[in-house]
């Protein structure tokens, strides 16, 4: 384990992990200064490409994003999702994790799944390739998006999956629409920091997709707090740059040659 991954572990009862999302560089610069780990998420495939599910998000279109996040992420710990069919086996994931990890110098790879994906963890693991883990709602999966931890024989799967996870060497786990009391049981009894997402102030950290953060992304779900308004921001520059342009008030002599 690098050291990289290994301060961020130490994080876990120290202080709150910051995490967020990025999809290109720009985005990626400003939010490196606050996070702890910038995710390339496959969520780029609802957000960006309105995609009716992740499942359609392919190997070429997480690299090419995480190029771009890459120049501009400088300090945070940049985790790339493998996107759906791409670790299907050990071999297979081995493969394109590594063609991932080669092209987009990302620190480590995220995927989706519990005791299903225990032996391709450990095969990338044993590659040195540093591996978060993902329970509770998987999108690539999921045939919908209620929180799970409702029913006592889901709360066991999940929690049994989240030790096999850490058994088998994550360095962080998200949570994704996790019960409050199941998150927490899984917080205190696994030792590498939870990440949450729709799964209550007791993991050690909080993901967001950015876009949904910033108000770019219209979405309704419970677990999304805006907290800015870009979208009138750039409504009202393109508004204030057409009246200008329709009264050629742009472009002054001081913006011409
Ligand atoms: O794809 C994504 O953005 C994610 C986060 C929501 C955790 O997996």
């Amino acid at each position: 384990m690098n050291n990289k991954i290994i301060n961020f572990i130490k994080k876990k009862d120290k202080s709150k992990i910051i995490s967020l999302t990025a999809y290109s560089k720009n985005i990626a610069s400003i939010i490196d200064r606050h996070c702890d780990l910038v995710l390339v998420g496959d969520s780029l495939g609802s957000v960006l490409y309105s995609f009716s599910s992740t499942k359609k998000v392919t190997l070429d279109m997480m690299i090419e994003h995480s190029k771009s996040v890459r120049m501009g992420v400088k300090k945070s710990l940049m985790v790339v999702d493998m996107p759906h069919n791409t670790y299907r086996n050990p071999k297979e994931a081995l493969s394109n994790a590594k063609k991932i990890i080669s092209k987009t110098k990302c620190d480590a790879i995220k995927l989706e799944g519990g005791k299903k994906v225990v032996q391709i963890i450990k095969t990338l693991i044993k590659n040195k390739i540093p591996v978060m883990g993902h329970l509770g709602v998987l999108p690539q999966s999921a045939k919908n998006f209620k929180f799970k931890g409702k029913e006592t024989a889901e709360r066991k799967i999940i929690l049994r999956d989240s030790k096999l996870l850490e058994d088998a060497g994550v360095f962080s786990i998200v949570l994704e629409c996790v019960e409050s009391s199941l998150a927490k049981e899984i917080t205190k009894s696994v030792k590498v920091p939870t990440i949450g997402i729709g799964a209550s102030v007791h993991c050690d950290g909080q993901v967001l997709v950015t876009d949904d953060l910033i108000g770019l992304n219209k979405i309704n779900a419970r677990f999304v707090k805006r907290y800015s308004n870009i979208e009138k921001q750039i409504n009202d520059a393109a508004l204030k740059f057409k009246k200008d342009v329709v009264k050629s008030k742009f472009p002054t002599k001081k913006h011409s040659y």
